[in-house]
């Protein structure tokens, strides 16, 4: 398979006075970084990650200029680890990936053998980017619920942010799962989009907010996924049923943790904690074949809105201004 030496990427630069601006520009391989897998990307996918590094958040990238994109589906042109060869199809997301590493919001990738996942058969490219970070830790979310014990006859599931990225693939892969699923939703109302989904019931920032600053509160949820931290994410810990579980990987509303260690000792509530990014290559793997096989979404396209490379920049506005929904892909053939 032939490759150009020059392709476009999204770049991100930053000017004396730390404003970060983004340009569609002409890159070429050699400035990419070493890795021993070249990959042509067919989609990429806005997370809230994307959001950070695009506006330079140095918590997410150190310097700039630099090409963000934590996702990205495509096909090998180059590989110096006989495990690929040109012509396979892909997935790559996590490790460093639009980082500190030149990411999916570009033509053309090269990385570490070990960041590359072959796609599962059952998934498209296209798919696989619906999905994407979001829709990896929404389901190793999941995944970590139920290897802890929670099932659906154990009563409701609360999923907060619920129609972000994660929290909307949670939503889905949780009522498809034959859970009751109750969504937190504020920023946005969008009650009638999550019931399309699979919310049984959707719930106010304010209805899923304690201001009594009790330590803990009648037993409401079996279990609870929370993709936004802080105040929501304490009251869940407060309010789940004795034994019950709390995921949490996201903290969009805060990173702090207002509680008191009385959920855990007096109730034996477990806190679960997702990483992502680190997760390991065979939970990795297993995960993906789980969202291609009985997490399948069938109602994957309520969720999806696929913009071309050109309108990244309008995308990336939006999600910063928390009007963005489901999962946005980019197609980086469609200029
Ligand atoms: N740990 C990991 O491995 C990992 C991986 C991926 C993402 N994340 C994190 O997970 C979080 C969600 O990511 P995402 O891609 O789903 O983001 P997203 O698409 O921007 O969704 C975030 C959702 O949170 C809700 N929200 C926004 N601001 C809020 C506020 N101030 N208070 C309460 N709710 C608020 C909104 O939903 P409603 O309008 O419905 O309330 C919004 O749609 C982020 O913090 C991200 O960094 C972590």
């Amino acid at each position: 398979m032939t490759r150009p030496n020059e392709f476009k990427a999204l770049v991100v630069s930053e000017t004396d006075d730390k404003q970060y601006l983004r340009t569609i520009t002409t890159r070429t391989i050699d400035d990419l970084p070493a890795g021993e897998v070249i990959v042509q990307v067919r989609y990429s996918s806005l997370n809230y990650k994307d959001v950070l590094s695009a506006t330079g958040n140095p918590g997410v990238t150190r310097s700039y200029p630099h090409t963000p994109g934590i996702d990205a589906s495509g096909v090998v042109v180059e590989s110096e680890d006989p495990a690929f060869k040109p012509g396979d199809e892909v997935i790559v997301t996590s490790y460093d990936l639009g980082m500190n590493t030149a990411g999916g919001f570009g033509q053309y990738i090269r990385v570490p053998a070990g960041w590359v996942v072959p796609l599962p058969a059952e998934l498209s490219l296209r798919e696989a980017m619906v999905y994407g970070t979001a829709g990896f830790t929404a389901a190793l979310s999941v995944w970590r619920m139920v290897e802890n014990g929670v099932k659906p006859e154990d009563g409701d599931v609360l999923v907060s942010g619920a129609t972000g990225g994660v929290g909307s693939i949670a939503v889905s892969i949780l009522a498809k799962s034959g859970y009751r699923v109750v969504a937190v939703n504020g920023v946005v109302d969008e009650a009638d989009y999550l019931k399309e989904i699979g919310a049984a019931e959707v719930i106010s920032i304010e209805e899923a907010t304690d201001t009594s600053g009790r330590p803990l509160l009648k037993g409401r949820w079996a279990a609870g996924i929370d993709t936004v931290g802080g105040e929501i994410l304490a009251t869940t810990i407060k309010t789940v049923n004795p034994d019950g579980t709390v995921t949490c990987c996201g903290n969009v509303a805060s990173p702090d943790l207002p509680l008191t260690v009385y959920p855990f000792i007096l109730r034996g509530v477990t806190l679960i904690g997702i990483d992502s990014q680190n997760c390991p290559m065979p939970i990795r793997s297993k995960i993906w074949d789980k969202i291609a096989s009985e997490w399948k979404i069938a109602w994957l396209e309520k969720l999806t809105t696929e913009a071309p490379f050109a309108q990244l920049d309008d995308k990336i506005e939006l999600m910063l201004q928390g009007k963005h929904r489901g999962r946005t892909i980019i197609n980086l053939l469609e200029a």
